[in-house]
Parts: C-alpha cells; structure tokens; sequence
C-alpha cells in the first residue's frame, strides 16, 4: 500500500481530523457508522454487477466500511482516500476483515492535492459525508477534483447528508442539493432523491437514537 503523506493544512484539509482520529475515536462514535453507511447498501443493492474491471473511490473515506461494501459488490479496485494517518491505519485493519482486502487500497492524502496517478480514471466514486466535512469555501473545487477522478461515463454518487437547513455551522455543513450543483459542472445529474426510503438513512453513531438529520442521495455522470 502506497502513502502520500498529506504536506500541509487548508480550508478543505483541517488539523481538526487527524485531531478527532488520534483522540481515540472508536467505532459508532460522532460520524463512524461502525458498519457501511445504509444509504449505499441500498444503492448498491439496486446496481448490477460492475463490469469487469471497474474501479471505485471514497474520498475522506474514514474506518473504511464503505470500500468494503463497494469491493463486495464487485468492483475489482476500491481506493480509499484519508487525509488523517490514524483513520489510514484504522481503515487498513478493518479491510483486513475483508475477503476483498485484496481489492482495497488505503492511501493517506489530501483529496484536493494528492496527485498520485492511480487517483483518475474511476467508474465510480461514492461521496458520504466528505462533502459535508470539508469547509464550504473549497466545494467548487471539490467539484473539479471529482471531475478529475472520474473517467468519461463515470458516476459520482452522493450521499447527501445532514439534509437540514436547521444544521448551523460544521463540520458537519449542512448540505442540500443546489450545493451539490452549483460545483459539478461537466457533469449530468442522473438521479436525485431529496429523502431516501426509510430505513436506507445515513446514520452516523453520533445522531443515533435521534432520529438524525435528513439524507438525499444524487448521481452525477461525468461528461
Ligand atoms: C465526517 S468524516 C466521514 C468518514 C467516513 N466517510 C464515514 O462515513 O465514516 C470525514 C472524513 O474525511 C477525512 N478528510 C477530511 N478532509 C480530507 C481531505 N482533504 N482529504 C482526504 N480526507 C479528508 C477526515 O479525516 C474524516 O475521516
């Protein structure tokens, strides 16, 4: 497993996550779902199977739950993007629970400056809560890396979370579709759900028990 190390800190790459991570930060604590996030169980489960080949990323992808269920659907490539070390290592011991750990790469790194060139070219790229944790001025730029990533026909599936314009300040921002808009450009809105089925919510273990925020769900093909 390749490393790139993260140089230095921004609006959208904050000393806050390395900080939350190595304070200790267990499974099904604030935004750890301690298992796959229900939102893209119930997509992938409404997915064929992914042609041979495919390639799939989850940027700011934390314990790395969601690279699992994406490797276990089929797709034969999964990287995961973490910008705090300690989230690096916790994601690469719970790959290690995998059948598919052969499938998945951890790679620690800034999403908006890591270069590494295996970072292009995906079929498919999941985004839960990374957009809502980044710092609202550096979205448009969110927009144009995921633009780079993804191959021509690629998806870019969002989880759109907290879905509650009551939400004030962050992390977590709230967010709601026309944020999500506003910074793709060059791509074509496939499908929107501005409130996913019951039981298919986005449930971080820091709401759990409150009912929680809304969750929306868009997919967005690259040009
Ligand atoms: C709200 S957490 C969500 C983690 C994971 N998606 C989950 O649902 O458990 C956001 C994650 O993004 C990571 N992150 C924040 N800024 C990042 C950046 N610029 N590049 C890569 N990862 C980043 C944080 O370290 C954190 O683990």
């Amino acid at each position: 497993m390749s490393s790139d190390s993260p140089d230095s800190s921004h609006a959208g790459a904050s000393p806050h996550w390395e900080s939350m991570w190595s304070s200790g930060l267990q499974p099904g604590q604030a935004f750890d779902c301690s298992s796959p996030s229900s939102t893209l169980v119930a997509l992938l489960n409404r997915m064929d199977k992914p042609a041979k080949g495919s390639r799939a990323m989850v940027p700011g992808c934390g314990r790395g739950y969601d690279c699992v269920a994406i490797a276990e659907k089929g797709f034969e490539e999964v990287i995961g993007l973490e910008l705090s070390e300690t989230a690096t290592q916790a994601a690469r011991e719970y790959v290690e629970t995998s059948s598919k750990k052969g499938n998945i790469k951890i790679i620690t790194g800034d999403f908006f400056t890591c270069n590494l060139p295996e970072l292009e070219g995906f079929d498919f790229v999941w985004d839960m809560t990374f957009f809502c944790a980044i710092d609202p001025s550096v979205r448009p730029s969110w927009g144009s890396v995921h633009h780079r990533l993804l191959a021509p026909g690629g998806k870019l599936a969002c989880g759109m979370f907290p879905y509650s314009p009551e939400k004030v300040g962050g992390p977590p921002w709230h967010v709601e579709f026309d944020d999500y808009q506003k910074c793709l450009e060059g791509f074509v809105l496939e499908e929107r759900l501005d409130k996913v089925a019951e039981g298919e919510e986005h449930r971080p273990g820091g709401f759990a028990g409150l009912g929680g925020p809304g969750t929306g769900l868009s997919i967005w093909v690259k040009s």
